[in-house]
């Protein structure tokens, strides 16, 4: 983009950035990418095996979530699907498989390290969620940084603490060592303590490292970009993490330190590659089949099938 992305950015925001939320406003929107007909062209050709289709259940307090498949549904009825239904599609890595929104995402990031001095980011992805009216996101934590950027609709999300009680060292561990999926236990009164902002078209948040966050739905269909990013820092929580799962899990062990400089950082990034290359966790704790296939003409946009493996 010849003009800037980020459409009001203030000094203040180079001292806040990755370490409390920020909410921004963006010209993704002008792009064209990301508009419902480049969208239903992007998913007519999108590889299976980087698409989610998910429903989920009402209670935002229990997580119940299914996951289904296009199957054979053009873009634009995955669309319509999802404008009525109760289902999101999420495309992922859409940098890997269509170079504008490669180019998008370098320049986005290219943007932040211009504005953050000493921000050096790396392994950056870009997912566009489309997300049916009501639709929600549990409350869970995710491993590098994240943003999220919204192109239509609106959505309120609530970012929480990223210390105890809201996440817990032990959660954080098994999140990172691949053992549970990234929802994590909540209680209805964390949101005395969440941080909540509405986003509409054209604004954005980016929120501290791993803080938990869930996400609902108003009443209209959303279209929304994720963007997530490494650091050295972020990739040195994620050793420190690691290792300190290992030592807990694997070995009994009651882990202290979260130094994230210094030689216990490369002692436990070793105890973490070390833990990989012996392929010790392999085994993954949750498998979700595919139980449901969209279709455009039910009315929560989605059909129950037979379960089968993905
Ligand atoms: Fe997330």
């Amino acid at each position: 983009m010849t003009q800037e992305i980020i459409a009001d950015w203030q000094d203040r925001h180079r001292d806040l950035f990755g370490k409390h939320t920020i909410k921004l406003t963006h010209r993704l929107a002008e792009t064209g990418l990301f508009s419902m007909h480049a969208i239903a062209a992007l998913i007519d050709a999108y590889p299976e095996d980087m698409y989610n289709v998910t429903t989920m259940g009402r209670d935002h307090t229990r997580k119940q979530w299914r996951e289904g498949a296009v199957a054979g549904n053009t873009g634009a009825d995955v669309i319509e699907a999802v404008s009525k239904g109760r289902i999101w599609i999420n495309l992922r890595k859409v940098m890997d498989v269509d170079p504008r929104y490669d180019r998008l995402l370098k320049d986005i990031f290219a943007e932040f390290e211009s504005r953050v001095p000493g921000l050096k980011t790396y392994r950056q992805t870009l997912g566009i969620l489309v997300s049916s009216p009501n639709a929600q996101v549990y409350y869970h934590a995710d491993i590098p940084g994240q943003s999220l950027w919204q192109i239509a609709g609106r959505k309120r999300v609530y970012v929480y603490p990223n210390t105890e009680p809201f996440l817990r060292p032990a959660d954080m561990e098994s999140i990172v060592m691949g053992l549970q999926e990234e929802d994590i236990d909540y209680e209805p009164w964390f949101d005395d303590y969440a941080e909540v902002y509405d986003i509409g078209p054209g604004e954005m948040l980016h929120w501290g490292l791993n803080c938990p966050h869930r996400v609902v739905n108003a009443d209209c269909v959303n279209v929304s970009v994720t963007t997530e990013h490494w650091t050295d820092a972020i990739r040195n929580s994620y050793a420190v993490n690691y290792g300190n799962g290992i030592l807990r899990t694997r070995l009994g062990m009651m882990p202290r330190r979260h130094d994230l400089k210094g030689p216990s950082v490369y002692a436990k990034a070793g105890l973490a590659l070390a833990w990989k290359k012996l392929r010790l966790n392999r085994k993954r704790a949750f498998v979700r089949e595919i139980d449901f296939h969209v279709d455009p003409n039910a009315p929560e946009g989605f059909q129950d099938v037979k379960p089968y493996a993905k």
